[in-house]
């Protein structure tokens, strides 16, 4: 651990393991996409250090672009409603789209975000999600690919905050909600 912090319980993903999975995500996605017009679309803010990385594991030609959707607002708790404060400006329709995502929890803001992007008629839409805590959904949704399944734990790091702070720590952990 690089500092020293009470509210970081413990490391559950480390550097080198995100590093790992995510080459094998890009290579999947150079072999289904090689040739093919592909867009990756991630949602801000969680999902820009997922991006970076996984968008310099394809080894393809892509586009990328950036929607904001809110949906938790400084808590650990999901207020309910979703919130597209960011849109994408480029016309979808002649692209393979993949949505890059942090984390699907209730998995009420993939659900909202897949279906205003199919309405553009994409050629096709997939969502690629670095983590999946499936224990917490509450409408049926599930990503096309899942980097890591993990249990019903808020975490932070890796572009995952709490109240705003963490995203910079390189590695996912627990976030210790009793310090
Ligand atoms: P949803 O509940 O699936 O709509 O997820 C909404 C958003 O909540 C995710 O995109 C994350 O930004 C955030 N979120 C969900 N679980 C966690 C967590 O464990 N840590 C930090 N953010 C989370
Ligand atoms: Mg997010």
């Amino acid at each position: 651990m690089s500092y020293v912090d009470s509210r970081i319980k413990r490391i559950i993903i480390t550097e080198d393991e995100i590093r790992s999975a995510i080459k094998e995500a890009g290579k999947r996605i150079t072999e289904k996409y090689y040739g093919k017009p592909l867009l990756l679309v991630s949602i801000l803010n969680g999902a820009f250090v997922f991006m970076s990385d996984l968008c310099r594991a394809i080894d393809a030609p892509l586009e990328i672009s950036f929607m904001c959707a809110k949906s938790y607002y400084n808590s650990t708790s999901s207020s309910g409603n979703v919130n597209i404060t960011m849109d994408i400006s480029q016309d979808i329709s002649g692209y393979h789209v993949i949505i890059v995502e942090d984390i699907v929890d209730t998995g009420r803001t993939l659900s909202e975000v897949v279906k205003i992007l199919n309405a553009r008629n994409p050629l096709s839409l997939e969502v690629v999600t670095l983590l999946d805590k499936p224990d917490r959904r509450v409408v049926d949704f599930d990503p096309d690919e899942a980097l890591f399944t993990i249990p019903d734990y808020f975490v932070i790091g890796y572009g995952l905050d709490c109240g705003e702070k963490y995203r910079n720590l390189p590695y996912i952990a627990e976030y210790n909600e009793e310090a």
